[in-house]
C-alpha cells in the first residue's frame, strides 16, 4: 500500500479519494508543522500533501525517502515548492489553479470595496459604540465608477477580477509578462486608482511594491494585496500610508504570515483579512480534490491533472 501524507486537514471528499490510492495519514495538529516536524511525519511517504505555509522543497523529499513519487500542494501559488528540486529527484509537483479563481476575485473585489467605501472603519465605529449619526460629511469613501483599475499580473484571477471591475464602470490597465495590452508597470502605477495584486511571488516579484512603487502611485490611490504577502514590501506601505501617499490598502496576505506589520494594524486606513482568497466551502473542496486527483493519477503511473513543471 501507498503511504499518503497530509500535512494538515483536509476536507472529507479528498480523503475518501485518497484512501483508494493507499494509507493516508493526515496531520492530527492544528497549525503548521515545524520544518523537523514535517520531515519526520513525511517519513517513508509516496506522495504528500502539502499546504502553502509548508517548505516542500529537497530537504523534504530526503526526509520522506526514495519512495516519494509526487508532492501536492493544495494551493495554486508554488512559492513554497522548490520545484527543480524535487524535479531532480523525479518527484511530480502539482497545484491547484482554475478552481479558486472565481472565489479569489471575489475576495479581491469584496476588499476592493471594502477599503474604498471604509467598510472597516464603519463596523468598528459602531461596535464601539461610538455615538454617531447621519450626516452628508459622514465616512465618505471612494466611488468606483469611471475610476481605472490597474491590475498587475493579468493571469485567470486577474482577468476574473477585472470582469467584476468592469460590471462596477472602471476601466482596466494591467501589466504582466506577456500579455497583449499589457502597459508598462511604471504607467500602471501612474495611471490606477486602485492597484490590485494578482501576479505569483517569485524572485522578480519579491518587494515589487515597495517604497519608490507607492511613491509612483497616483495620490489618493488606494493597494489590494489577494496573491502573496512578500510582494509588498510592509513597512514602505506603512510608510507610505502614514506619509498620505496613497488613501488606503487592503490586504488577504502578509510579508511574515500569520504576522502583520504592527504599524498596519492600527491604522483606519488599512482593511484586514487572514488569508481568506479561496476560502469558501466549495472551492476548498475543489482545492483538496484536485490535489487528490493529481496524487491519485501519479501513484497510478498516469499524468496528474495539473502538474507544475521546473
Ligand atoms: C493559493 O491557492 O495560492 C491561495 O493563496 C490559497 O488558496
Amino acid at each position: 500500500m501507498a503511504k499518503i501524507v497530509v500535512t494538515r486537514w483536509i476536507p472529507d471528499d479528498a480523503v475518501k479519494l485518497l484512501a483508494e490510492a493507499g494509507d493516508v495519514v493526515v496531520s492530527p495538529a492544528d497549525r503548521p508543522l515545524t520544518p523537523d516536524e514535517l520531515h519526520e511525519f513525511v517519513a517513508g511517504a509516496d506522495a504528500v500533501v502539502g499546504m502553502l505555509h509548508d517548505r516542500l522543497d529537497g530537504a523534504l523529499a530526503d526526509a520522506a525517502g526514495p519512495g516519494l513519487k509526487v508532492v501536492a500542494n493544495v494551493a495554486v501559488g508554488y512559492d513554497n515548492v522548490d520545484v527543480p528540486a524535487l524535479a531532480a529527484r523525479g518527484i511530480v509537483v502539482t497545484n491547484t489553479p482554475g478552481v479558486l479563481t472565481d472565489a479569489t476575485a471575489d475576495l479581491a473585489f469584496g476588499l476592493l470595496l471594502a477599503v474604498t467605501r471604509r467598510l472597516g472603519e464603519g463596523e468598528r465605529l459602531l461596535r464601539s459604540r461610538t455615538p454617531w449619526s447621519f450626516h452628508l460629511g459622514f465616512l465618505l469613501g471612494s466611488g468606483l465608477q469611471g475610476k481605472t483599475l490597474g491590475i498587475v499580473g493579468y493571469g485567470q484571477i486577474g482577468r476574473a477580477v477585472a470582469k467584476r471591475a468592469e460590471a462596477f464602470g472602471m476601466e482596466i490597465v494591467h501589466s504582466g509578462r506577456s500579455n497583449r495590452g499589457s502597459v508598462p508597470f511604471e504607467e500602471l502605477l501612474a495611471r490606477s486608482d486602485v492597484v490590485s495584486l494578482h501576479c505569483p511571488l517569485t524572485p522578480e516579484t519579491r518587494h515589487l511594491i515597495d517604497a519608490a512603487a507607492l511613491r509612483a502611485m497616483k495620490p489618493g490611490a488606494y493597494l489590494v494585496n489577494t496573491t502573496r504577502g512578500p510582494v509588498v514590501d510592509e513597512a514602505a506601505l506603512a510608510d507610505a500610508l502614514e506619509a498620505g501617499e496613497i488613501a488606503g490598502a487592503a490586504l488577504d496576505v502578509f510579508e511574515k504570515e500569520p504576522e502583520v506589520e504592527p504599524r498596519l494594524l492600527g491604522r483606519d486606513d488599512v482593511v484586514l483579512s487572514p488569508h481568506l482568497g479561496s476560502a469558501t466551502v466549495e472551492t476548498r473542496t475543489a482545492m483538496a480534490v484536485l490535489a487528490a486527483r493529481n496524487v491519485v493519477a501519479v501513484l497510478a503511473g498516469r499524468t496528474p491533472l495539473t502538474e507544475v513543471k521546473p
